[in-house]
């Protein structure tokens, strides 16, 4: 089946059997290998992307049901201040899941721009970092609010 994408604001067009999830397209098909797939089934974060500005896991999401949801990967986020600030806070260690973190806090920040730490406990809950990079994750967020420290 043919399917039309817009991911970070490029389209594109290309051949999909049906079941092929969006992971597997933006990696296998496209090339765009910063989402990563950890578990593979909806568990723990490593393949977050927004839809519309939504963190989904693309790792459980068929690329058919996409539709004409603007599709943001972390190669649409190289600007984002959420990267220079997860470099600062020294929140990444092995870095696998450091995209999937990026894109969920991004998501985060647009909605609410200055966040307490439950609530970026609660918007970040999904993304597990097995080097337990937690609390840098939290401050790099806070950096980027403006606010600079936990509240
Ligand atoms: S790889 Fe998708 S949730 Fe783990
Ligand atoms: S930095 Fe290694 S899993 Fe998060």
């Amino acid at each position: 089946m043919v399917v039309e994408l817009t991911i970070n604001g490029n389209a594109y067009e290309l051949e999909a059997p049906v079941g092929r999830t969006l992971a597997e397209v933006l990696r296998l098909d496209l090339g765009l290998t910063g989402t990563k797939i950890a578990c593979g089934e909806g568990h723990c974060g490593a393949c977050t992307v927004q839809l519309d500005g939504v963190p989904v896991l693309s790792c459980i999401t068929l690329v058919h049901t996409v539709g004409d949801r603007e599709v943001t990967t972390i190669e649409g986020l190289r600007e984002h201040p959420l990267v220079e600030a997860f470099v600062e806070a020294d929140a990444t260690q092995c870095g696998f899941c450091t995209p999937g973190q990026i894109v969920t806090a991004s998501a985060l920040l647009a909605a609410n721009a200055s966040p307490s730490d439950d609530e970026i406990r609660h918007a970040m809950a999904g993304n597990l970092c097995r080097c337990g990079t937690y609390p840098k994750i939290e401050r790099a967020i806070h950096t980027v609010a403006g606010d600079g420290g936990g509240s």
